[in-house]
């Protein structure tokens, strides 16, 4: 298993380039199920969670010419799907695996999805998603650790989302297009992810409004079609260098970054005295070396990130006041937590709080990685540390960071990448 080993002290400096948006390219690789045309892709990022759609779109019977060799193009062929079930090995792996349910059910009325998994941050139910299918007309079934869904034709409906679920809100919209007549979906998730998946779905010729806002119109169609569509840059992977740049003390611009898309996240940054400034080429942090305590409440976008919560947790354990921390997505999502504790940090945990207590310095230890944006927030930990870092079982960040020890090299860390047989 591979390890990460980081000597602490650099300065991160230099420019860096994002990969695709993860979040972005999941759903919308998975939308190539809704039609049997082609539809190709560009700027797919090489992560593990990616080549583990493309193993379950190949399971179903998707046809992939091109694959994706770190931002080459990804081709999709939907035309021989004989295969309606999404086996429980690859969707324990990946929640958004799940997202398949939507397009299968609606274009061969049909699917069997096993329960998913994913990172370990709470208990994640998929309730949103079958009530907005019910709602739809399709009749649910749980076996065995398997959701069987039938439904010999949607039908649109109202549906009001009790929480604004990203992934609820994709696998309804993704339902919705081939459903007869219009769907409204309430209380959507506002997610730059969204707004792409909707613009995605209306290259395919499907109907779609409003995606992006609170409310989403879909008036379903008989048949989608082929399109070409290239990803976003990440918004979380920039965000994470950003707080490199600020807890380093450095100097980094974020290529093709985009403010609007982190729009609170940014705005705390800055509270830290970190500086960030659009420029033609993208977002540039500078940060001055002392960082100032803030709290920060995670809330749904256009609120602050709870994917960028475990990172702002590392700044705010550097900084020189208390911070609370809030997390309001996911109910367990502070397992960073004692880890950051392990290298000095003082934070304490009271339910869904984090109070930190800045230090001075955090000391290099052999931590742990617990999921994908905790694995993050030590490897940053491990930029400011005294002396080495070592953050084992790295997998998780293979899931969601492409080639981070390199692009972090690139900026200056002294980090590299070891393979341990144990
Ligand atoms: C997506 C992102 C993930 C991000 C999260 C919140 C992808 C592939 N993943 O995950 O990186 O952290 O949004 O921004 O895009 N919930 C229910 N019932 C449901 C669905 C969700 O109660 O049917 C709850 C979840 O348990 C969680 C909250 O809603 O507490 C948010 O989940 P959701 O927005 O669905 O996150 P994901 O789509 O899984």
């Amino acid at each position: 298993m591979d390890s990460i080993i980081i000597n602490g002290g650099t300065v991160l400096e230099g420019s860096v380039a994002l990969g695709g948006s993860k979040n972005a390219a999941l759903p919308v690789i998975i939308s190539s199920l809704l039609t049997a045309d082609k539809c190709c892709y560009g700027r797919v990022p090489a992560l593990r969670d990616v080549s583990t759609t493309l193993r379950l779109l190949s399971r179903l019977g998707v046809t992939i010419e091109k694959d994706v060799v770190a931002g080459g193009p990804l081709e999709l062929t939907a035309d021989k799907v004989q295969e309606l079930e999404a086996p429980y090995d690859l969707v324990k792996t990946m929640r958004a695996s799940f997202l398949v349910l939507g397009p299968l059910l609606a274009r061969f009325g049909e699917a069997r999805v096993s329960t998913p998994g994913g990172c370990a941050i709470g208990t994640r139910p998929v309730d949103l998603h079958l009530q907005g299918m019910e709602r739809m007309g399709a009749c649910i079934r749980q076996d065995h650790g398997y959701i069987e869904a039938r439904a010999r034709e949607l039908k649109g409906a109202v549906i009001d989302l009790g929480f604004p679920s990203v992934g609820a809100t994709e696998n309804l919209m993704m339902a919705a297009t081939l459903a007869r007549g219009e769907t409204v979906i309430r209380n959507a998730a506002r997610e730059p992810e969204v707004a792409e998946l909707g613009a995605v779905l209306a290259k395919m010729g499907a109907r779609v409004s409003g995606a992006g806002g609170d409310v989403i119109r879909i008036e379903g169609v008989g048949e989608l079609h082929g399109m070409a569509h290239e990803m976003s840059p990440d918004r979380i992977e920039a965000g994470t260098f950003m707080v490199g740049a600020a807890l380093t003390g450095g100097n980094v611009l974020i290529e093709d970054a985009r403010v609007d898309h982190i729009e609170a996240f940014a705005a705390k940054l800055r509270e830290t005295g970190a500086r960030v400034a659009e420029e033609a080429g993208g977002v540039r942090v500078t940060g001055n070396g002392r960082v100032r305590s803030t709290d920060v409440a995670t809330l749904p976008y256009p609120g602050f990130p709870t994917d960028l919560q475990a990172q702002m947790m590392v700044l705010m354990a550097v900084s020189d006041g208390t911070s609370v921390i809030t997390e309001n997505i996911f109910e367990n999502r502070f397992m960073h937590a004692q880890e950051l504790n392990r290298m000095g940090a003082r934070i304490t945990l009271d339910g869904n709080q984090a109070t930190v207590r800045g230090v001075a310095e955090l000391s290099g230890a052999p931590v742990m990685a617990t999921d994908l944006r905790a694995s993050m927030s030590l490897v940053l930990a491990g930029l400011v540390a005294g002396g080495e870092t070592e953050v084992s079982r790295v997998y998780h960040l293979d899931r969601g960071y492409e080639n981070i020890e390199g692009k972090l090299a690139g900026l200056g860390a002294d980090i590299r990448r070891v393979s341990r047989d144990d």
